[in-house]
């Protein structure tokens, strides 16, 4: 080492000093260069399978010199922050990239932990706008407890709840509850009226015992479309009676009694 700078002195004092700080600059530079991507799996084989098997656009578009610069022998950090490349979005202000990009040479493997929102909200945020302009308790859920572990993940309703009845699939959950705004709840006329049963078996029984033709009709195709929608008589049947009747009793019911029941 000594031998070697007393060279590099003489070669300093014999060119002058402005040479050797080019040298000293050039050196290691070069020496980098000198390592090809092909040369690393000489030594390392788990990065390059995994940039192999699922690098991704990290495989496509760059090499692993343009990440780890200058290896070796410079005794320098070479793990890159993913700032040199990903800045100026604000899902690249985030912290921790690597806590769900947990594989910087397979980036979108991602893992996801079960409290999160907010990092979600860089992407996607008509999402919570359902969730907060229609409150429920859906609302205090974090995104990831139901789009858990991988990203993209759909849940099953029944995975947190047991259906209204046994015959209920996951996919009529969906034709009645929206997930982002469960208590919002529409439905299409031809829903069966055993689903309404299962919490108004009150009004079912008392609709088919009666013997009268709205016994025919679906729940659904008097309380159209949205929960809890009373209908008019006179949405269906107009005005079927003199005005001057209708005048001095005004309520149909004073004498055809229930929708459920006419009899009474
Ligand atoms: C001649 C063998 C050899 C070659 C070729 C080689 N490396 Fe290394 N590399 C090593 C050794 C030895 C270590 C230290 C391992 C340790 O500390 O566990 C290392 C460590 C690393 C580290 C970890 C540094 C840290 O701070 O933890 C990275 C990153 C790395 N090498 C990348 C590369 C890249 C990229 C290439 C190809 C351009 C490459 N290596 C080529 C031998 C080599
Ligand atoms: C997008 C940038 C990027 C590219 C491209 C990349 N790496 Fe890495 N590499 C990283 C980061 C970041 C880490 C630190 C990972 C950690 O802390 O867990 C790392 C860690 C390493 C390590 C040390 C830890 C380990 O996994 O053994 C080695 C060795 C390594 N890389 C080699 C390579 C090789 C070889 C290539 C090309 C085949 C490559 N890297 C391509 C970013 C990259
Ligand atoms: C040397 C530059 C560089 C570094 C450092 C780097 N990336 Fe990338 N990354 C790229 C480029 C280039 C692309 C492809 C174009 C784009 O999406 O910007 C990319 C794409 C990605 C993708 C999308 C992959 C795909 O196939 O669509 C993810 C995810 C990603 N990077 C995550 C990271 C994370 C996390 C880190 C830090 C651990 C990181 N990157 C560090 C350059 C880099
Ligand atoms: C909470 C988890 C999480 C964190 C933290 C996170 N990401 Fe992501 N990232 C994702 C998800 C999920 C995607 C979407 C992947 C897809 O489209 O398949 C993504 C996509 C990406 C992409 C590709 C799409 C794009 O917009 O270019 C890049 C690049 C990226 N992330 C970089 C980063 C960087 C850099 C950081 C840190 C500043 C980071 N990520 C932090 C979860 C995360
Ligand atoms: C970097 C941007 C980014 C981040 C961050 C991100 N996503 Fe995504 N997400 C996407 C993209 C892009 C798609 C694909 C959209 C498409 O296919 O139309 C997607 C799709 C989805 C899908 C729909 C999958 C399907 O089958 O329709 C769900 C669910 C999802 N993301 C949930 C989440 C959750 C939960 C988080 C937070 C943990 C998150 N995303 C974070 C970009 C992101
Ligand atoms: C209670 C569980 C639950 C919560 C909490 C939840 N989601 Fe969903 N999300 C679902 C279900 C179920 C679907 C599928 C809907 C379908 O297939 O019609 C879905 C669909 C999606 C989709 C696909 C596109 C769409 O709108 O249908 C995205 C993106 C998404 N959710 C993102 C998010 C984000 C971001 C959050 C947090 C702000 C979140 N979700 C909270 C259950 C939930
Ligand atoms: C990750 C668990 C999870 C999943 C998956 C989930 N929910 Fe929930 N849901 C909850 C929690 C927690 C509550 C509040 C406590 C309770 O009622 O059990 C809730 C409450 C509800 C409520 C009542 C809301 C209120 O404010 O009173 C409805 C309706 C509902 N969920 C429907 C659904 C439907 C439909 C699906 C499928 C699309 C679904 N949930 C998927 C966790 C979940
Ligand atoms: C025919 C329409 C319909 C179908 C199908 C349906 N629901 Fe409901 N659900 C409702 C109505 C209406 C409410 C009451 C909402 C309210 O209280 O305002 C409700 C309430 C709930 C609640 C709140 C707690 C409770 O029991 O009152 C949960 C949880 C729920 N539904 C989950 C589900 C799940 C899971 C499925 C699929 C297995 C499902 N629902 C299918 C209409 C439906
Ligand atoms: C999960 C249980 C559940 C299901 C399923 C359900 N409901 Fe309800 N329904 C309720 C609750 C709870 C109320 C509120 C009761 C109250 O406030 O006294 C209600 C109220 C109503 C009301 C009365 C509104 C008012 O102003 O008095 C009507 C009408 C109604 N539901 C129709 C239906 C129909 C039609 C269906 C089937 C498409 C249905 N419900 C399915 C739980 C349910
Ligand atoms: C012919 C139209 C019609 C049909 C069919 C019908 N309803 Fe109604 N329902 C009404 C009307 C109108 C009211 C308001 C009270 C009244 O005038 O009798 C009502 C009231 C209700 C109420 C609130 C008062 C109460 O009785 O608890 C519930 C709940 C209800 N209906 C549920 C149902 C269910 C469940 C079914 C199917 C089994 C059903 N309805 C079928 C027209 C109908
Ligand atoms: C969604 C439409 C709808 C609504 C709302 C409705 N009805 Fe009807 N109603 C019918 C239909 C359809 C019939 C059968 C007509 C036929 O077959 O000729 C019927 C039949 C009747 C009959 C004759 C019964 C029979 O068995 O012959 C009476 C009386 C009647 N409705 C009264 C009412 C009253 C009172 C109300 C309000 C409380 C009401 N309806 C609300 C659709 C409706
Ligand atoms: C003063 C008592 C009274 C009032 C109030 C009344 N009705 Fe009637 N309605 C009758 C009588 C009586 C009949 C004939 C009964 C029969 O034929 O069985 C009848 C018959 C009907 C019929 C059946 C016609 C047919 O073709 O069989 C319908 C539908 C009807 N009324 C609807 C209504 C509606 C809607 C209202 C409120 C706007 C109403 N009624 C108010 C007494 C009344």
């Amino acid at each position: 080492m000594i031998g070697r700078m007393k060279g590099i002195m003489t070669l300093a004092c014999f060119l002058g000093a402005g040479f050797l700080v080019a040298t000293l600059l050039t050196v290691q530079p070069s020496f980098a260069a000198a390592l090809s991507p092909d040369d690393c799996i000489k030594c390392h084989d788990q990065a390059p399978m995994d940039i192999d098997t699922d690098g991704r656009r990290h495989k496509t578009d760059i090499t692993c010199v343009d990440c780890h610069e200058g290896h070796p022998p410079r005794d320098l950090d070479i793990i890159p922050p993913c700032s040199n490349c990903h800045a100026d979005t604000p899902h690249f202000e985030l912290e921790g990239c690597m806590t769900c990009h947990n594989n910087p040479h397979t980036p979108l493997t991602i893992s996801l932990t079960d409290n999160l929102t907010d990092p979600c909200l860089t992407c996607h945020t008509e999402q919570m706008a359902q969730l907060q302009q229609n409150q429920s308790a859906h609302t205090q859920v974090a995104c990831s407890k139901c789009h858990r572990e991988k990203h993209g993940f759909i849940p099953e309703c029944s995975h947190c709840h047991s259906p209204h009845t046994e015959e209920m699939t996951n996919q009529d959950c969906l034709t009645c509850h929206m997930p982002h705004m469960p208590l919002a709840v529409t439905y299409p006329e031809d829903t069966p009226s055993k689903s309404c049963a299962a919490c108004h078996d009150e009004a079912y029984e008392l609709l088919i015992a009666s013997q009268y033709k709205h016994k025919e009709l679906l729940c659904a195709t008097c309380h159209k479309e949205k929960h809890m929608t009373i209908p008019k008589c006179s949405d269906c049947h107009g005005s079927p009676h003199p005005a001057a009747m209708m005048t001095k009793f005004p309520n149909c019911g004073d004498c055809h009694g229930l929708a459920h029941d006419l009899n009474k």
